[in-house]
């Protein structure tokens, strides 16, 4: 049996509202969390769902949104392009939380989202926007591909920069204990948000 103290949150439901944006947004600041690395799911050409993990950047409680970022010519980009219906999951272990998002996500890539975003981002990052051919581009083999150097990743790698910007819907979440779990979900209602308590 579990003997750590329940977080302060438990039984509050707005402070578990507080605690999971607070929780997104440490992800967004710190590796170590899993909220750090989520899943995104967008909806692919022949209506399947399609899934990979992305780093998320930033988490805006006040706005409601979250930020990745991505390679416009990537299948999500155009995916994204074609229906921003989109869904993200994360869990991390450390706290024994799960938080689901859906939404609907824009691609930026020349405005001032994406120039902020891209004035953020790392050489090291920069450096993978400039790789020809683009992502998911048939290679004859496996390092039949070029990246940039650092210096050259400014003016070969943003015009293929995007940011996306998921205006979120929906959170659920799920906090694991064997004391009992805990389980509560929000949507948006206008230019608040109503949320409840499930049964997990
Ligand atoms: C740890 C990790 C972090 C990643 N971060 C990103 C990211 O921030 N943005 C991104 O577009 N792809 C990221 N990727 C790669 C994607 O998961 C995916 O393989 C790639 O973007 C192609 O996806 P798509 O064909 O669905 O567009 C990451 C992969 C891993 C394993």
């Amino acid at each position: 049996m579990s003997r750590a103290p329940l977080p302060a949150y438990y039984d509050d439901l707005d402070a578990t509202f507080a605690a999971l944006w607070g929780h997104l947004a440490d992800g967004a600041a710190h590796g170590r969390s899993g909220f750090h690395l989520p899943v995104v799911a967008t909806l692919g050409a022949a209506g399947g769902p399609r899934l990979r993990t992305v780093v998320l950047r930033a988490a805006d409680r006040d706005a409601g949104t979250l930020r990745f970022h991505c390679d416009r010519r990537s299948d999500k980009a155009a995916e994204i392009l074609a229906n921003p219906a989109c869904a993200l999951t994360a869990y991390d272990e450390a706290t024994k939380i799960q938080i689901r998002i859906e939404g609907r996500a824009a691609l930026h890539v020349d405005d001032a989202v994406a120039e902020a975003a891209w004035a953020g981002s790392r050489a090291m990052s920069r450096v993978c926007y400039g790789s020809e051919p683009g992502p998911g581009t048939a290679l004859p083999a496996g390092d039949a591909y070029a990246l940039p150097d650092e210096a050259a990743a400014g003016a070969l790698g943003r015009p293929h920069f995007a940011a996306v910007l998921v205006r979120v819907e929906r959170l659920d979440f799920l906090y694991l204990d064997r004391r009992g779990h805990r389980r509560a979900a929000w949507h948006r209602c206008g230019s608040a948000w109503q949320g409840g308590w499930l049964a997990p």
